[in-house]
């Protein structure tokens, strides 16, 4: 479980991107934020896994506190932790392959990573991996040769070599058009539901929130400004989402539920 406790980050210029957050994140939970550009989103996830350090509060993994916890521990503790992005972040002149292998670099010895040597046993679970995100057939192609919507898929099996407990994912569809907004989704719900990996996901489509969230949070100039359960957020209306969004309700377009 994931507790977060009065967090606050001000960056060094002043901006205070987030302002006394708490919420927390049950095991099992598909928790989507949302709220404008600018609102704290990628603040709040890169301060979970400590990409940044937050100002104040405490985020208690499994009642560890993150922001408190040396090397080794942090270490652990982000390695239970996996992270997708919004442009995939890949080396893209590297093989399929070799990118999924990169999740597994905290645990190979820095040597033989730095000589991109990996076991057999790790290039055989990096192939799980892409098999299980339905492209194990992309392997040994570069990944820039990719769709977006594969090269998301790989940016998931990479994350999937750390076998995460939870995944964060930074607006992951942000930059995909909506079929394959779904599918991305559609794949993480599978995580979610079949391998019980927390899922805590930014977006801010409302007809996809509406469909893949067990939980939604709202936030606005750094502050939560919204909670909703499963069936809250099934029930909100364009109106609804407008006011707590601050501006009209956007529809990726192919909501399997009606969304127009
Ligand atoms: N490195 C930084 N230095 C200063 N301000 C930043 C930095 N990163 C983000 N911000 C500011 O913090 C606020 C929250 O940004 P961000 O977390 O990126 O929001 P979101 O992901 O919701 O768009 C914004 O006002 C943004 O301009
Ligand atoms: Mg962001």
């Amino acid at each position: 479980m994931l507790e977060v406790k009065n967090l606050t980050k001000i960056y060094d210029d002043g901006t205070i991107a987030l302002n006394d957050v708490s919420f927390e994140v049950a095991d099992g939970e598909f928790l989507i934020i949302i709220g404008l550009s600018g609102s704290g989103k990628s603040t709040l996830l890169r301060c979970i896994n400590r990409l940044i350090d937050p100002t104040e509060g405490q985020i208690l993994w499994d009642g560890v506190d993150i922001t408190a916890a040396e090397q080794t521990e942090l270490r652990e503790i982000r390695r239970q932790i996996g992270m997708i992005f919004q442009h995939f972040n890949l080396v893209k002149r590297s093989p399929v392959l070799t990118n999924v292998l990169a999740g597994r670099l905290g645990y190979v010895n820095p040597w033989s990573s730095l000589l991109h040597r990996f076991p057999d046993e790790d290039r055989k679970m990096a192939l799980a991996a892409l098999e299980r995100v339905g492209i194990a057939d992309q392997a040994y192609k570069r990944a820039d040769e990719l769709s977006g919507g594969q090269q998301q898929r790989v940016g998931i099996a990479r994350a999937l070599m750390q076998q995460p407990r939870m995944i964060l994912a930074d607006e992951p569809v942000a930059s995909l058009d909506p079929v394959l907004a779904h599918s991305i989704l559609e794949q993480l719900e599978k995580l979610n539901q079949e391998e019980e990996i927390t899922i805590m996901c930014s977006l801010h489509y409302l007809d996809l929130v509406q469909q893949y969230a067990t939980r939604v949070i709202g936030l606005r100039d750094g502050e939560i400004v919204y909670r909703g359960t499963r069936e809250e957020i099934r029930a909100m209306t364009d109106e609804e989402f407008k006011e707590i969004y601050g501006k009209e309700a956007v529809r990726v377009g192919v909501g399997l539920q009606g969304g127009a």
